[in-house]
């Protein structure tokens, strides 16, 4: 149990309505005809756009399936064009993380004109005008569960976080059936962002009681399916859990949000195109092992609860050989960086103090490069 600050406040935000389990997908489609809806958009990522149909919603429905790579602002443009044109009552975000955030853009900013400039960072967005619903295919970013939304700036590369109330779903409807077709590199690439979620959420500075419990038991469900999942896609008690546990990462983002392991991981997707699960896969173990010395207990309650035994002392190699085993290249010369691509990305990566002043070690510009030599 962990002792409780009373002076520590926190928040927490949950969409009204959540539904879990096989199956699930349909009440989708009860959720529209409830309101009733005549026309939904559904924001969907093209490799599952043919299970829209499944959602069984009634009226008239289009699809936007232009989402390929994470949100940037020429993407939103498109997409809040398509919606504006269209005229929806219901939004629904059907895919991975990068659908959802499109998804919760396009609904606050649906028949404004606002710039999304405007609404960059906290409070900022505008009341929602329409539903909005959604429905995660992968296991990965739990941001069916969240107010936040990153959008990468077309310019500058810069990942821009704008985060609102507004932007919290009525209904999140989480059907582990989904991920059964998901690729192994994919489950496993994205599984290791939901345990990165739980991780710098459990040993951040920020860290609260009443998120901490979350956090355990997802790496702790991570522990124990994630290899399961990567190995044997139609296993849905393994979908299931990790399911859960990209849910409850996605209820440690809110209130708590993650430290310096995502501030470098960054870097790795906006300067070299990697995805944003495997840039956080190949810098989480050296995270883990650089904040070690400020979370103690912590880290070795994590390593434990990922089942890698009493191996703390070298925690470093434990995980990476952890996510090593489920197939994912740990090293950033398998990726196309070479020690010249290091200073620019320790100097992105040090500018993301939103993240960085989380961390329960402080973290200068050299002891992020130090980290990337370490990855290489
Ligand atoms: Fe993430």
């Amino acid at each position: 149990m962990t002792a409780i600050d009373p002076d520590r406040t926190i928040v927490l935000e949950r969409p009204p309505q959540l539904h879990f389990g096989i199956g699930t997908i349909a009440r989708v489609g009860a959720f529209a005809a409830a309101r009733p809806v005549a026309r939904t958009l559904v924001i969907a990522a093209p490799v599952i756009r043919d299970r829209v149909a499944d959602m069984a919603l009634p009226g008239d429905v289009a699809i936007f399936d232009q989402v390929v790579n994470e949100p940037d602002l020429a993407l939103l443009t498109a997409a809040r064009a398509f919606a504006d044109d269209y005229q929806p009552e219901l939004i629904i975000g059907f895919g991975g993380g990068s659908v959802m955030d499109l998804a919760k853009l396009v609904a606050v900013l649906l028949g404004r004109s606002t710039p999304v400039e405007a609404i960059i960072g906290a409070g900022k967005a505008p009341p929602r005008r329409v539903a909005l619903a959604q429905v995660p295919t992968t296991a990965g970013t739990g941001s069916e569960a969240g107010p936040r939304a990153l959008l990468t700036d077309d310019a500058t590369g810069a990942k821009l976080a704008i985060e609102s109330g507004h932007m919290m779903a009525d209904i999140a409807v989480i059907d582990p059936q989904l991920a059964v077709t998901v690729p192994p590199l994919v489950t496993a690439e994205t599984g290791i962002d939901a345990l990165a979620h739980c991780v710098e959420a459990f040993t951040n500075l920020r860290a609260h009681p009443a998120i901490d419990l979350y956090a355990r038991e997802g790496i702790g469900l991570i522990g124990r399916y994630l290899r399961r999942a990567v190995e044997h896609g139609g296993d849905l008690e393994a979908r299931a859990g990790m399911a859960l546990a990209a849910l409850y990462g996605g209820y440690c983002l809110g209130p708590v949000n993650t430290t310096g392991g995502h501030a470098v991981a960054y870097p790795l997707s906006t300067q070299h195109g990697i995805g944003h699960g495997r840039a956080n896969a190949i810098i989480f173990p050296h995270m883990l092992a650089y904040n070690a010395p400020a979370t103690g207990e912590r880290t070795r309650e994590i390593v434990q609860l990922l089942r890698l035994g009493d191996a703390e002392e070298k925690v470093c190699a434990a995980t990476s050989g952890f996510c090593a085993d489920l197939g994912i290249a740990m090293q950033l010369t398998a990726h196309g960086i070479e020690p010249a691509h290091i200073p620019a990305m320790a100097a992105e990566a040090a500018g993301i103090r939103r993240l960085l002043d989380n961390n329960p070690r402080p973290m200068t510009e050299r002891d992020i490069a130090a980290i990337y030599h370490a990855a290489l």
